[in-house]
């Protein structure tokens, strides 16, 4: 049985940061952030654009392509997050509850940093072959936040990446047979009860490249498919230079033009497209590369895409992907641009008050709080905990 990705859609925030603009105020020199860490922009979630917000946007925008019959058989909604809303009920509940989904569905939310969309989507090709006939939504969502000033500020970002999984998709087949490792580190956490996560950067660089060049290895032995094997590969994106970074270190740009694998590093490029305009978006900037590659490189039928998920704290997976025929069709690049052109952009003084605020809590009208959300989904306040939004 075929299972994969039948259509996959983005939502981000109607606001965004330039990176040189946060370079200048910060004292740094632009060439930092633009080809050091390879960020030109940043986007923004003001209080009212929240995870959950976010998530809705991409799913609707999953469903609005989906056969009736598709979203009739939806038997699982998966949410995979870093930056959970509430510690006990599932944002996959309230996506489920804004979408007027069918009542006879599992939904819940998967946590492991970045990470927990790759576990949603794993999680999602199991449950289609368990279950014949059978569709899931899957939706990576985060707000990467790490506060004003410090090291991480330059990497943040926001984002949603749904994904409808089902039997014979018509972008994407997943092979089953992915590597996982698992490793207990302390390279990025976020007690509970905390706005911003803890980090220690450079070890979770460190963490990353490590990471991906003992799953390739394992992913070799385990399936005899080596580098080139591969037309592309997709890495998570905390920010665009990381995944250079690791693919260099297993295979560095000279030896890669000396074997006939320029191309890795080339259909790299890609990827990033999205990305350098949106900055992190945590579980969802893996997926954000796949649109990038998808949307801007000569892909044909047949082609093996792996795809690198790590997650800090830490868990790594390599993904094999098979591109299907007509794919094109199932993409829209010219909507992701406009939605991208159209946000707002914002200057130093009003990024840093409307992160400040959203690193708050919302009361219980959120209409009087910074930019808030024009966007058909929106947060407009929490009451006693309970959180309420504007639908369509
Ligand atoms: N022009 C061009 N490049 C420049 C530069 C300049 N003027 N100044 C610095 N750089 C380059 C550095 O050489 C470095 O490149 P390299 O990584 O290829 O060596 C890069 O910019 C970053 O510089 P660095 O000094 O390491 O930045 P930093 O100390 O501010 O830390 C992070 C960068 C990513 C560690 C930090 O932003 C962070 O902690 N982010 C959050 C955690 C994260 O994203 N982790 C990723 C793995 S999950």
């Amino acid at each position: 049985m075929l299972i994969g990705i039948d259509s996959l859609e983005i939502a981000t925030p109607e606001l965004y940061l330039d990176m040189t603009d946060l370079a200048v105020a910060r004292g740094v020199d632009p060439a930092k952030f633009h080809t050091g860490l390879g960020q030109d922009q940043m986007a923004v979630a003001p209080a009212t654009t929240d995870v959950v917000t976010l998530a809705a946007r991409a799913a609707a925008a999953v469903l609005d392509r989906a056969e009736e019959a598709d979203t009739a058989s939806l038997g699982l909604v998966v949410v995979g997050s870093e930056s959970a809303v509430d510690a006990s009920k599932a944002m996959a509940v309230m996506v489920h509850g804004l979408l007027g989904l069918p009542e006879g569905v599992r939904a819940f939310d998967i946590r492991e940093a970045c990470y927990a969309g790759t576990a949603g989507l794993m999680t999602a090709v199991d449950y289609v072959a368990a279950h014949p006939g059978r569709t899931a939504l899957v939706i990576a969502s985060d707000l990467a936040r790490y506060g004003l000033g410090t090291g991480g500020e330059p990497t943040q970002g926001a984002g949603a990446v749904a994904m409808l999984v089902r039997q014979d998709p018509r972008l994407l087949v997943i092979d089953p047979a992915s590597t996982a490792r698992t490793q207990d580190v302390y390279d990025f956490w976020r007690p509970e009860g905390e706005s911003v996560p803890r980090v220690d950067g450079h070890l979770s660089n460190r963490c990353y490249t490590d990471m991906f060049a003992r799953v390739l290895a394992a992913h070799q032995e385990a399936s005899g498919l080596g580098l080139e094997d591969f037309a592309a590969l997709c890495f998570h994106l905390p920010y665009t230079k990381m995944g250079r970074k690791a693919l260099a270190g297993v295979l560095p740009p000279e030896e890669a033009e000396a074997r006939g694998l320029g191309h890795l590093h080339r259909r790299y490029d890609d990827s990033l497209v999205y990305s350098r305009r949106v900055g992190n978006c945590y579980t969802a900037s893996l997926y954000l590369g796949v649109a990038s590659l998808l949307d801007h490189c000569d892909l044909r039928a047949g082609d093996r895409l792996g795809l690198f998920s790590y997650g800090s704290g830490a868990v790594g997976e390599l993904v094999t992907v098979t591109v299907v025929e007509g794919f094109g069709a199932r993409r829209d690049p010219g909507a992701t641009v406009s939605a991208l052109d159209a946000r707002r952009r914002l200057g130093v003084e009003e990024y840093e008050s409307v992160l400040t605020e959203s690193l708050g809590p919302v009361g219980e009208d959120a209409s009087a709080t910074l930019l808030p959300d024009e966007g058909p989904y929106a947060l407009t306040g929490v009451v006693d905990g309970v959180r309420r939004y504007r639908r369509p």
